[in-house]
């Protein structure tokens, strides 16, 4: 199954690529996640991210393109990816469906978590996640059971840089923009799926199962 997570920042998208991918064993790909890894490591690319994503502004197309073409390349791929964060732009998804052509691919789903904006910022700034698997909580939605430290493997817990108040106001901003045009782009192609993002967790990762089980 090849699928694409949407939302804005907040709504979502990595607390359920989460539970996706261990249902269905697929590889997640959230452009997030790699270019946080290239910071930590000192990488070219991580040095080009940087400066955009301190700002909360999307990084440029060229770059963010460049590195979903190489990892859908990869072997792990050919039974199927969840793309979370990617396309963020129409430019992006456009990119996205030449690169898919040339693999002989197609998206089954793009999953659109909705969220009203007024509740992403409480949701952004009380974040925080395992610094050894990745895992997300929420200091008040889905608290660990002992403080600053993960459930999962016991890793300690941290607040990602860009999850500050202001940070997170720019990032809303420039997503909300992007967001509309992207949803009519996909709507267009017959691929777009709305998913109520403001139930409970589980609830949300329910109503996605449900829409996967018709794939088979
Ligand atoms: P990225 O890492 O993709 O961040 P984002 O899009 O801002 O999304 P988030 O990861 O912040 O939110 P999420 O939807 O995954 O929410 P989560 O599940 O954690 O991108 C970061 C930056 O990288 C961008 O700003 C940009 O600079 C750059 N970038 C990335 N992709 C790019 C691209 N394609 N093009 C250009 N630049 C790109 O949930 C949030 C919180 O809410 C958690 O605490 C969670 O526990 C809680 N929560 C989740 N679900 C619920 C629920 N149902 N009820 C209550 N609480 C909930
Ligand atoms: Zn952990």
């Amino acid at each position: 199954m090849n699928l694409v997570l949407m939302g804005l920042p907040g709504a979502g998208k990595g607390t359920q690529a989460e539970r996706i991918v261990e249902e269905y064993h697929i590889p997640h790909i959230s452009t997030g996640d790699m270019f946080r890894a290239a910071i930590k490591g000192g990488t070219d690319l991580g040095l080009k991210a940087k400066s955009f994503m301190d700002k909360g502004e999307l990084v440029p197309d060229e770059v963010t393109i460049g590195i979903v073409r190489e990892r859908l390349g990869k072997n792990d791929c050919d039974n199927g990816f969840l793309l979370d964060g990617f396309p963020r732009t129409v430019a992006q998804a456009e990119a996205l469906e030449t690169i898919l052509e040339e693999l002989s691919k197609s998206i089954d789903y793009v999953i659109n978590i909705e969220v009203d904006q007024d509740i992403l910022m409480e949701r952004l700034t009380g974040r925080r996640i395992c610094k050894n698997c990745g895992a997300t909580y929420h200091l008040i939605f889905n608290p660990p059971a002992n403080e600053g430290v993960c459930d999962k493997c016991g890793g300690e817990l941290y607040q990602r840089e860009d999850d500050n108040e202001k940070t997170v106001a720019n990032r809303l901003e420039v997503n909300v923009k992007q967001s509309k045009p992207l949803l009519d782009f996909y709507n267009q192609k017959g691929y777009l799926r709305n998913v109520d993002g403001q139930q409970d967790i589980s609830l949300v990762f329910n109503d996605i199962k449900e829409l996967l089980g018709g794939l088979g």
